[in-house]
């Protein structure tokens, strides 16, 4: 996308939104959620948070990008699972069934990267009670995907969790754990095959179920967004792989490897960096990328310049 369109948006971003008129607000670390009776209105802001923490500057149209791709693969999935998109009246926002959700992320990994790498390379040789075999390296495939939920942390860190420290601290019964194990990775292989079909290898992701008020299993939250997911480029995979060197991702990877770069990891005392204009402009073009890669559509952006009236306006006309 023409970097010039992006500039002119650095201005009008969805930093934050208050539409507290509209019922409760929980502010996450992306999105506003507004508790509207059995319903839910999800605004993505502009927002971009790593390690835990939400960053100073606004990324353009990074709240329509997330929005998109979520609409898109909740769409290629609804076969599998019901999911809990309602309406999307806005490039921003989506309409969703509120669900009483389950405690745990279902993380399933295709490939050994991230945290589950560090823990590989530590020495240790389960992930959340899951074996591994040894001679693996960086970004390897793995045997097979493999689900290792994390609980929900109501404040910092998410931790691994076993299937059976779930069911044994009363989190989820067996036969719900078993369950949604299966839709995770039912939905995983959903996304390696749209990945594949767009030249990308999905590497990682989380999903995340409720019950909705019928007592009905529901995919909520985002699903394969560059927020909850790692791409990598499936061209360069084997070479890149053979050679030890890192994989060329479409994720929001980079921007935590610039934070490490700027000795900040979410660490007490460390001190979070500004991103200067040029970066987001960058961060932004590679959000838009991922969008159109994934999608295989070409991403058109709503250059609104006072985009949260406009939200408003759509939230508050689909809500009649
Ligand atoms: N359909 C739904 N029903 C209930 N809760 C939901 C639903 N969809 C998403 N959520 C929750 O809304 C929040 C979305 O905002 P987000 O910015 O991701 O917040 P967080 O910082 O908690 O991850 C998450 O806590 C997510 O679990
Ligand atoms: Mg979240």
């Amino acid at each position: 996308m023409n970097k010039r369109i992006i500039e002119s948006q650095l201005g009008a971003t969805v930093a934050v939104t208050h539409f507290d008129h509209l019922g409760a607000r929980y502010g996450g670390k992306v999105r506003d959620t507004y508790s509207i009776g059995d319903r839910l209105v999800l605004v993505t802001s502009d927002r971009i948070s790593a390690f835990d923490h939400i960053l100073r500057q606004t990324i353009p149209f990074k709240g329509q990008v997330l929005n998109g791709v979520a609409h898109y693969f909740f769409d290629q999935t609804k076969d599998i699972v019901q999911n809990h998109v309602l309406a999307i009246p806005d490039p921003n926002v989506t309409i969703a069934r509120k669900c009483t959700s389950f405690p745990v992320e279902f993380v399933v990994r295709g490939y050994l990267a991230g945290h589950a790498w560090r823990t590989y390379k530590s020495g240790l040789r389960t992930l959340c009670g899951k074996n591994l075999p040894d001679g693996l390296q960086q970004n390897s495939k793995l045997p097979m995907p493999i689900l290792t939920p994390a609980t929900k942390a109501v404040e910092g860190h998410d931790e691994d969790i076993s299937r059976e420290d779930i069911i044994r601290r009363g989190i989820l019964t067996e036969r719900q754990f078993d369950e949604l194990e299966s839709y995770s990775l039912a939905l995983f292989k959903r996304g390696s095959e749209c990945a594949a079909r767009q030249g990308l290898i999905l590497v990682d992701t989380k999903y995340e179920f409720g019950l909705d008020a019928q007592g009905v299993i529901t995919l909520i939250d985002e699903i394969h967004t560059p927020d909850s997911s790692r791409y990598f480029y499936a061209d360069s995979y084997e070479e890149l792989l053979s050679r030890n060197e890192p994989q060329r991702q479409l994720s929001k990877e980079f921007v935590r490897e610039w934070l490490m770069d700027h000795d900040f990891q979410g660490l007490e005392n460390q001190v979070l960096p500004d991103l200067d204009d040029a970066f987001r402009v960058e961060i932004a073009s590679r959000y838009v990328e991922l969008y159109e890669k994934v999608t295989g559509k070409s991403f058109a952006p709503n250059t609104d310049q006072k985009p949260i009236e406009r939200i408003l306006k759509a939230v508050e006309a689909a809500l009649i």
